[in-house]
């Protein structure tokens, strides 16, 4: 008997602006594969429900996005290394009938970084982070994973900021690891071999994120993790500078990889036609 083509799903609240949808649904189509992969809005009080159903319901897997990542690793019987590190999932599947986590947040935010600024960690002596949320963590536990020597936390409330700073020390006692503010970021750029934003400044509706890149030296790499707009004024200051950038739409598009080879069995690639599909959604032309 052939076995029904495998679905997955994103799972959110509010989830109507996912672009997941719109990613694995073109690799579905670009490899020949059957398959789909549907959008479905998950209110915190169904989450337990829903995780508990999905199998029955014919689903093989999905993603997990706000508010539902920390609740969904909670639920998991299984999660990987790096999902225990954040305790927090963003991809989801079944084992012999046991809910498994993983977190691609890292692995998508890296690869990203290496497609654009390859050979970028080498070169990486100290990175400044700016936010401590929950991108934040993903990043830091990225970072502490190519084994960036310093890293240097920039928040807006240092209660937040000594959260991840404890988050760092628990992967890695020994990673140097400092908190700082707005007002000594310059300072902070003068040794930075990479900037990135994970804060919502500079998304659209939302204050400006306000850095001068002068300080910051000619090889550094800048990443912000916002991508509506697709190009923020961070990466434009760093293109102006001749820096590399790396856009926050790289990120989404790497991070789906990893679960959509879980899923439906083949790697995807992450190509222009993808970038550009997904570009045109967000700018509003499709
Ligand atoms: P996410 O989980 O997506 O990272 P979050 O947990 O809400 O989102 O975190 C957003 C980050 O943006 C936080 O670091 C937040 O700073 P605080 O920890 O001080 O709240 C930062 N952020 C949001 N608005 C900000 C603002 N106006 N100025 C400075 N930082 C801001």
């Amino acid at each position: 008997m052939s076995q029904p083509a495998p679905r997955a799903f994103v799972i959110g609240w509010p989830i109507a602006h996912s672009r997941s949808p719109l990613i694995h649904t073109y690799w579905l189509k670009q490899l020949g594969l059957a398959g789909a992969y549907e959008k479905i809005a998950v209110v915190p009080e169904g989450l337990a429900l829903f995780l508990a159903d999905f199998p029955q319901l014919g689903f093989v897997g999905g993603n997990v996005t706000l508010p539902h990542k920390e609740a969904a690793f909670a639920q998991c019987a299984q999660t990987t290394p790096v999902a225990e590190a954040l305790q927090a999932v963003n991809t989801l599947w079944t084992e012999g009938g046991k809910l498994c986590g993983d977190n691609t947040d890292v692995a998508g935010f890296l690869a990203c970084l290496d497609a654009n600024a390859w050979g970028w960690g080498e070169a990486c002596e100290k990175a400044v982070v700016l936010g401590a949320g929950g991108a934040a963590r993903a990043i830091v536990a990225a970072l502490i994973s190519r084994g960036v020597p310093e890293i240097t936390i920039v928040n807006r409330s240092e209660a937040r900021g000594e959260e991840l700073v404890a988050l760092a020390k628990r992967i890695d006692p020994a990673q140097k690891i400092a908190l700082s503010d707005y007002a000594s970021l310059h300072h902070e750029l003068a040794k930075a071999d990479l900037l990135v934003n994970t804060t919502s400044l500079g998304m659209q509706n939302q204050p400006p994120l306000i850095v001068d890149l002068a300080r910051l030296p000619s090889h550094a790499v800048v990443a912000d993790i916002v991508y509506v707009p697709l190009e923020t004024d961070l990466l434009k200051a760093a293109r102006a500078r001749g820096l590399k950038a790396s856009s926050g739409l790289g990120m989404l598009l790497y991070q789906a990889v990893p679960g959509f080879e879980r899923w439906f069995g083949v790697r995807p690639e992450v190509t222009p036609e993808l970038y550009e599909l997904v570009a045109r959604d967000i700018r509003g032309e499709t």
